[in-house]
């Protein structure tokens, strides 16, 4: 591996696996989303066209102009109000909201491209519905579950979190979710269960970037089933008061706000209780650079990008980065007696 500058501008960030890509591999990348640009353009400019929003300064607000969420999802029930509580809310940051277009253009989903605005230009290809789950692995009761019947049994809730990309960015984004909890509950897990794995659909039709090799398909996370019951952790299924789109991860995301975003699992099909630590896409493309933990942790750099700080998207200085992403109190006691810097 070549080395670089240890914190490059951020217009040269390169996304995590460009950087172990060869240049044989990029071409033929290009090459295989070259066909899809004619064939979404006008999905294309729906996407940059439609989502302009109307978010203040402080990209607070409803996301406004004509944006319309993808046609095969139906609209999503009303979130129930976010409990008030009283000092510091975890559930709901009071740091001003990435802007809606923002959020859904400049993106990190290898399967729909591996720029950060190929992901919005390919999701036209994502069939959102019918969509299932399986929730398999060691649990009393095994099911494959429609989406809307998920839908239907846990009352959404807005969340709205940092999210801290390992590649030193980040956003602030109000989720509709629900907490995976709540249906790990359900689920009833077996006294073996001690992970959740998650994974993406695998289906190069709809997710053309399974057909390169730049990671092993189809997309794998894992969470220790303690921090898979935590209540920050969501499943995601919109964001703004809107159905996710493909190229955040529609229909059904990961959000784990104390880890990198890379830990969030886009467009699940796959819920599986285990005994044994799950081997996850990141950690075993580079295990030296992505951890199975991947807590937020300035104090502990990755080799190429350091990570005592961050650019929020919209603003122009740079952040200190907090421990945990800035959620210590809620999760910190979960890694007691472990050595972070090892496990990370
Ligand atoms: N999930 C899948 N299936 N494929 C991906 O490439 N990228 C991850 C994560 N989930 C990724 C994924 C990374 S690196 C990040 S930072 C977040 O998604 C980005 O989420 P966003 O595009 O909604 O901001």
């Amino acid at each position: 591996m070549s080395k670089l500058p240890k914190e490059p501008p951020s217009h040269e960030i390169t996304p995590p696996a460009l950087y172990t890509l060869r240049r044989r591999e990029l071409l033929k990348n290009a090459a295989l989303f070259a066909g899809t640009a004619s064939a979404v353009g006008g999905g294309l400019v729906w996407l940059t066209g439609g989502q302009a929003g109307v978010a203040d300064t402080a990209g607070r607000g409803a996301p406004g102009g004509s944006a319309a969420p993808p046609v095969d999802a139906p609209p999503l029930p009303e979130a129930a109000p976010t409990p008030v509580t009283s000092g510091r809310d975890p559930f709901v940051t009071d740091e001003a909201r990435t802007a809606y277009e923002d959020i859904v253009s400049y993106n990190n989903y290898y399967e729909l491209g591996l720029s950060k605005s190929e992901p919005a230009a390919n999701a036209g290809r994502l069939r959102l519905r019918p969509w299932s789950v399986a929730c398999e692995g060691e649990v009393k009761k095994p099911e494959v579950i429609d989406l809307d019947t998920l839908l239907r049994w846990f009352p959404l809730e807005e969340r709205v979190y940092r999210m801290r990309c390992v590649e030193a960015w980040s956003m602030v984004i109000p989720w509709l979710g629900f907490p995976l909890a709540a249906l790990l509950r359900r689920l009833d897990p077996t006294s073996r269960a001690r992970y959740v794995q998650f994974t993406t659909l695998l289906d190069p039709a709809q997710l053309p970037g399974q057909r390169s090799d730049v990671l092993d398909w189809p997309y794998v996370e894992g969470l220790r089933i303690d921090e898979a019951m935590h209540p920050l952790t969501l499943l995601a299924v919109g964001l703004y008061g809107k159905s996710l789109l493909g190229q955040n991860g529609a229909p059904l995301r990961l959000v784990v706000p104390w880890k990198y975003g890379f830990k969030g699992c886009k467009s699940i099909v796959s819920i599986k209780l285990t005994e044994r630590q799950p081997k996850t896409t990141w950690s075993q493309a580079a295990p030296d650079e992505y951890g199975f933990y991947a807590n937020v942790n300035p104090a502990v750099d990755h080799p190429r990008w350091s990570q005592a700080s961050e650019r929020r998207i919209g603003e122009l200085r740079r952040r200190r980065t907090l421990p945990f992403n800035g959620y210590a109190e809620e999760v910190a006691g979960l890694y007691s007696g472990m050595d972070l810097r090892e496990n990370f």
